[in-house]
């Protein structure tokens, strides 16, 4: 259906014997979109996240799913405290379950509420710890932006085939740093991983899992439960 300003954008309405001319309603929303969308694109959320929605195309849900889902609900009803309070929502199951898709969400919604949110693999967030430690600003820069946001999302975490880990375990120690920095200033981390916290690799530092446990409540996921709708 076309819109009332059929499609122009603009109104002209008179008043007073005077021409006015105003934004339509929908050049409104498509201009708040927008500024989101370069919103979502400075926190680092993928573009192929930007238009998904929870609870929008979910089909085949398991009882698993719908508890989860119910749970971390509740945190989004109640963003405000959820941040306020450093909050660590810990998403792991399957892969293609939606957990990057929900932790993107949830992301969404903060800005749209005025916080400062970025979203990062813990590959890259490794990377840019260890080139911290050189000459370069640059890296030492994005880390510090990174750790003064509301809310942080860490994606794909402590996985072994993503995350590369050395025998001196190096990488754990510019981790530690920057989770330890993030929980002691009561920010907020959302972590998707496909393991269960306890069943985490060795590899990764008991140090900075422990910290996170303080804070966190875990919600698992499984399968793939929700279909494209535009699906032939
Ligand atoms: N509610 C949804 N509606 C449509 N597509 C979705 C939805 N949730 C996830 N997807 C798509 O499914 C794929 C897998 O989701 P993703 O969140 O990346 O899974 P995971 O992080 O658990 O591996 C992505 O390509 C995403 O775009
Ligand atoms: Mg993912
Ligand atoms: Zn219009």
């Amino acid at each position: 259906m076309e819109c009332k300003c059929r499609g122009s954008g603009y109104i002209t309405k008179i008043v007073d014997g005077e021409e006015i001319t105003t934004y339509c309603d929908c050049k409104m929303k498509e201009e708040i979109k927008r500024t989101l969308r370069k919103k979502y694109d400075k926190a680092g959320i993928p573009v192929d996240y930007w238009d998904l929605e929870i609870g929008r195309d979910y089909k085949n849900l398991t009882p698993t799913n719908i508890d989860s889902l119910k749970k971390i609900n509740k945190y989004v009803l109640d963003l405000n405290k959820t941040i306020e309070n450093g909050k660590v929502l810990y998403l792991y199951g399957d892969n293609n379950s939606g957990k990057t898709m929900i932790e993107c969400c949830i992301l969404k919604e903060a800005i749209k509420k005025d916080y400062s949110a970025k979203f990062i693999t813990m590959a890259q967030l490794v990377n840019i710890a260890i080139q911290a430690m050189g000459k370069d600003d640059a890296p030492r820069n994005k880390l510090d932006e990174l750790t003064k946001c509301d809310i942080v999302g860490i994606d794909d975490a402590f996985d072994t085939e993503k995350v590369y880990i050395s025998d001196n375990g190096i990488q754990n120690a510019k981790m530690d740093d920057v989770f330890r920095t993030l929980v002691h200033n009561k920010k907020s981390i959302i972590v998707t991983a496909n393991v269960n916290v306890d069943g985490i690799s060795e590899r990764f530092s008991k140090n900075i899992i422990e910290l996170l446990k303080r804070k966190m409540e875990s919600f698992q996921f499984t399968g793939r439960f929700y279909e494209h709708s535009t699906r032939s």
